[in-house]
């Protein structure tokens, strides 16, 4: 069918054309959004979810619904190698900016500047561009602890939104890649407004071993925040992102077409869109019926191979890569340690930093202590194929 009337977005990050099956995440982010304007304790969230589910749309669904509801909103993809001072400082830069052209709020707006430009120096950040006309305030945010200064920065200018009648909500995707230091003082310094009902939500998201981090980082964060799980679509939800953007266009599916996309893609939204994209394409007319379907998912676990499991595969050593095979040859996920450790013929212990190193890269995420998994989901079957295929050559 018409490649230009195609609704799926198969993408990291793109909107989907039905965004199935997260009303109650989006409610409950809502609901916090709309307390925290109204000065009333609301909890901050972090989703968790593997590769592929949908935690970055959501995370751009909440920011819009915190802009309609008078939050000051800063959107920040942690990197590998940034560090947190260096991202926050121009978003809160920004932020005490709109504040302070409320004229109630001009004294917490300056008072929130001198602890910025304190921070600032303290941490050697520098930013051609930017420019505070305030003196630095000496004894505020520059005692150089990461931990007490993220969070006085973080009062002063929770005070700066609270008497401009505003709320500050941060928005950190793949928290997994904040060293452990930057994730501590962050959790401390929301710890902190928390305690002191000031108006600043955190959304995080990133992949499941984001939990434990947590809890590493400091013992009541656990309670601290609220950990809504974003995983594979029930089938109501996956049968509705297939079919009602195929409706919407006037067109239609067969019922034995949705099943099979439902089975193969085992629901993640990801992969909904890519079998939706493919069957749309490979149509010559409404409606879709089982024999699409069937190319359909040929093409779109050809695409995957070349492309979304390729990269992630691509970034692992040799080593790394021996580990993640002997993972696949168990059969489905999760998987012992254990049983890893003696498929290579090695102890548990000295697979320790290959195992880390794997986990630091995004690859794997221990579900439980002991276990192990992938965070991209299917991974285990594209490994078996691409297994095949250089034993075949
Ligand atoms: N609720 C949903 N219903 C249908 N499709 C969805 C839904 N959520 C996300 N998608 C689709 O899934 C794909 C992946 O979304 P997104 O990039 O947000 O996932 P992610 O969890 O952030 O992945 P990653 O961990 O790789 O960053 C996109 O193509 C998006 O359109
Ligand atoms: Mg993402």
């Amino acid at each position: 069918m018409d490649p230009v009337r195609n609704p799926f977005a198969p993408g990291a990050g793109s909107q989907p054309p039905e965004l199935a099956g997260r009303d109650a995440i989006v409610e409950e982010a809502r609901i916090a959004l709309q307390r925290a304007i109204q000065g009333r304790h609301a909890k901050s969230q972090i989703l968790l979810g593997l590769r592929g589910t949908g935690k970055t749309v959501l995370l751009n669904v909440i920011e819009e619904l915190a802009e309609q509801n008078e939050h000051v909103t800063a959107y920040i993809e942690a990197p590998e190698c940034r560090s947190l001072p260096e991202l926050l400082y121009p978003k809160i830069h920004q932020a005490l900016r709109k504040f302070s052209l409320v004229a109630a709020a001009k004294h917490n707006t300056q008072r929130g500047f001198a602890a910025l430009k304190s921070f600032a120096s303290i941490f050697k950040l520098s930013y051609a561009g930017i420019d505070i006309v305030v003196d630095a305030e000496p004894g505020s945010a520059d005692s150089g602890n990461l931990e007490a200064d993220l969070s006085e920065l973080f009062v002063r200018l929770g005070q700066a939104a609270q008497s401009a009648g505003r709320a500050w909500t941060l928005l950190i995707d793949e928290v997994q890649y904040l060293s452990a230091r930057d994730y501590a003082a962050l959790i401390v310094a929301l710890h902190r407004v928390s305690q002191k009902k000031l108006p600043i939500l955190f959304f995080g998201a990133g992949l499941p071993q984001v939990a434990a981090l947590t809890g590493d980082a400091k013992s009541y964060a656990e309670r601290l925040f609220s950990y809504p799980a974003i995983g594979a679509l029930d089938a109501v939800s996956a049968r509705a992102a297939i079919q009602q953007p195929i409706l919407d266009e006037g067109e239609e599916i067969s019922p034995s077409a949705l099943e099979q996309i439902l089975l193969d893609t085992q629901r993640y939204p990801y992969f909904l869109q890519e079998w939706g994209y493919q069957a749309w394409n490979l149509a010559s007319r409404s409606p879709i019926g089982p024999k699409i379907a069937a190319k359909a998912s040929a093409e779109a676990i050809r695409r995957l191979d070349e492309g979304f499991f390729r990269v992630r595969f691509d970034r692992l050593t040799r080593k790394e890569r021996e580990y993640v095979f002997a993972m696949a040859s168990l059969g489905e996920g999760p998987y012992r340690s254990a049983d890893v450790a003696t498929k290579l013929g090695e102890s548990i212990q000295s697979l320790g930093p290959r195992r880390a190193e794997i986990i630091s890269k995004g690859m794997i995420y221990s579900p439980a202590h002991g276990d192990i998994a992938f965070t991209v989901p299917l991974f285990d079957k594209y490994l078996g194929r691409i297994r095949d295929r250089t034993q075949d050559s």
